[in-house]
């Protein structure tokens, strides 16, 4: 038998008949609209799949209140205590969002999905309450600290107002990843029904798994005579995290590994609050509720990391206590696990509290495989799969297959086209990566033909050329832009779209001085600046900011074409590139 749902009932809100569905649309028309942030999405569709049972909205007041200070809803008729929840689920709106959307009790509002406009839920409001933010990262998160992902968010994105009401279900929100790996908590316990599966031991992860997961959750699996859930978060994670696309491959190059009919996998729209210990109990909830009978809860779970003062939010194991405070009233086991450990004289892994004293043990940490796989170097078989490593392995190429952009900045004629030029070449001769050459001009005519010479349509430009940049950089690139780029701050800018993505830039100034540039104009730019018949032009009636940052400062005078490209290449060898 699948596990009971959290309160008794599975509150599946999701409406299966087409004509309340339409109906329901129609509805949300005449009403007014909040757009959805990513995390409100994800607790959304969470509250009417019935995942979050026994919520059927967003908390109001008394219950956002009693969850903060008690981990538990407002009592009920009678209830002698209220029922476990450890999590706020709150919709936050500001000010102007209440005036303008006329919010009030008793008012209903269409919510819907951002990416399609799509009408998910009415929500009939019950109150508008104004947090105490920091009361409430303290309670719920321990502390009032920025370092924690948690409250970073609450601080800086939540809005000042909480709205409280239950939902009318319209329709989940849409997606178009791996749909055929989402299961709802109805159809999750319709195929643990299906096959037979009595005892389900559920595997929380936002993180690739490796062997030490695959052996954690097979150990479960064979104590508890049962079957074993991977229910990875694809909602929101920790930022930093690896991406969820290629978790999701990593995970399905894992699950042959399993022994035949062990393992399912389903993934979860969960927005993670690394909340550590109220998390786990949330998690486990949220298990209960997808019918899972047992939890696995190893070291750390949902950890946020250190905090401003260079110490661990929490203890490593205080997620288990919190979660065993709770036992009777959770009713979904929990299969408490120390950290897992290699041992490579049987090649085998154990938790370490079974590991007799003076055993040698092997662990790569997250840091040290972030390094293999920017090194490329080896990761071996005791600890992951080969499957698993090429999955990483693709999303994460080694620094000779990243992409990356060489910004060339200088004045007309300073010779940063010639170097362009050669360069691209050099590249080209190298082979292993598509090279795109953008020179000024031909930008202009191709990218920015409608952009004049004024300061802020220079600067347009600029955004675009970065924006163009930062996508092939992306897409393991070369890209070489020489654009005259005489602002400071357009530089910063495309510097900030480049490796704000984790691509790799690099800034040559080629500071040939403007006598020598204008000595060499063959076609009489700069004279025709001189005379007023070009306006805007750089060096001459408009600023050129010399950088400051620059990795490279070359000068025509001094080093020819070919030392220069050879500086380029040479820096680019250095940082492992090439
Ligand atoms: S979490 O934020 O979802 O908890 P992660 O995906 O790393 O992060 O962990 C998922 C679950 O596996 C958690 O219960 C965590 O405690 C457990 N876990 C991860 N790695 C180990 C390990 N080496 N030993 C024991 N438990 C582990």
């Amino acid at each position: 038998m699948a596990n009971a749902p959290h309160g008794g009932e599975l509150k599946d809100l999701l409406v299966r008949d087409a004509h309340l569905h339409d109906s329901l649309v129609e509805e949300a028309r005449a009403l007014n609209d909040i757009f959805l942030t990513e995390r409100q999405l994800c607790d959304l569709e969470l509250i009417m799949n019935g995942g979050f049972s026994p919520l059927e909205g967003f908390m109001n007041e008394q219950d956002y209140t009693s969850v903060r200070d008690t981990l538990r809803l407002a009592k009920v008729n009678g209830q002698r205590q209220g029922t476990l929840f450890s999590m706020p689920i709150t919709l936050d709106v500001s000010q102007q969002d209440i005036d303008t959307l006329g919010l009030a009790p008793g008012v209903k509002v269409a919510l819907r999905d951002p990416r399609d406009e799509a009408a998910l839920a009415i929500i009939t409001i019950s109150d508008i309450y104004k947090p105490n933010k920091s009361l409430e990262a303290e309670q719920v998160l321990g502390a009032d600290d920025i370092a924690h992902p948690a409250a970073a968010y609450l601080h800086n994105k939540v809005k000042e107002f909480y709205v409280g009401g239950n939902v009318q279900a319209i329709q989940a929100p849409k997606h178009y990843d791996y749909v055929s790996l989402r299961y709802t908590p109805s159809e999750l316990r319709a195929h643990f029904h299906k096959v037979a599966w009595r005892k389900v031991v559920a595997f929380q992860t936002r993180n690739p798994m490796h062997r030490a997961h695959r052996e954690l959750t097979v150990r479960a699996a064979r104590q508890r005579r049962a079957n074993v859930l991977i229910h990875p978060v694809v909602g929101l994670t920790k930022p930093g995290d690896v991406d969820h696309y290629t978790r999701v491959r990593a995970y399905q190059a894992l699950m042959p590994s399993y022994p035949e009919g062990m393992a399912h996998l389903a993934l979860l729209p969960l927005a993670m609050r690394m909340a550590g210990p109220r998390e786990a109990v949330w998690h486990a909830i949220i298990r209960k509720n997808f019918g899972a009978t047992h939890f696995i809860v190893g070291r750390d779970h949902a950890g946020p990391g250190k905090n401003s003062q260079g110490q661990d939010f929490y203890g490593p194991y205080d997620a288990q206590e919190l979660v065993t405070q709770f036992k009777d009233e959770l009713q979904i086991e929990m299969v408490p696990f120390q950290a897992m450990t290699y041992l490579p004289g049987s090649d085998e892994y154990q938790p370490v509290d079974e590991v007799p004293k003076g055993t040698p043990t092997a662990d790569i940490s997250g840091t040290e495989l972030r390094k293999r796989l920017r090194t490329g170097a080896s990761i071996p078989d005791w600890f992951s799969y080969t499957g698993v490593v090429k999955v990483l392995r693709e999303s994460y190429p080694p620094r000779p297959q990243q992409g990356f952009t060489v910004l060339l900045t200088g004045l007309h004629n300073s010779g940063k086209d010639t170097i362009a030029r050669a360069l691209q070449v050099t590249l080209q001769q190298h082979g292993t990566r598509s090279v795109s050459l953008f020179l000024g001009e031909d930008i202009r005519h191709q990218l920015s033909p409608d952009l004049s010479a004024s300061k802020e349509d220079k600067h347009q430009n600029l955004l675009r050329i970065g924006f163009v940049a930062a996508e092939l950089t992306k897409a393991g690139a070369a890209v070489i832009a020489a654009p005259t780029a005489p602002y400071e701050a357009s530089r910063k800018a495309i510097k900030e779209q480049i490796a704000g993505q984790g691509g790799n830039y690099f800034l040559v100034h080629v500071a040939t001085p403007l006598e020598w540039c204008e000595k060499v104009d063959r076609r009489g730019l700069y004279k025709r600046a001189r005379n007023g018949e070009i306006k805007g032009f750089t060096g001459i009636d408009d600023v050129y900011e010399e950088p400051t940052d620059a990795d490279l400062t070359v000068d025509l005078r001094t080093d020819t074409v070919p030392e220069i490209v050879h500086s380029i290449i040479m820096t680019l060898e250095t940082e492992n590139l090439l």
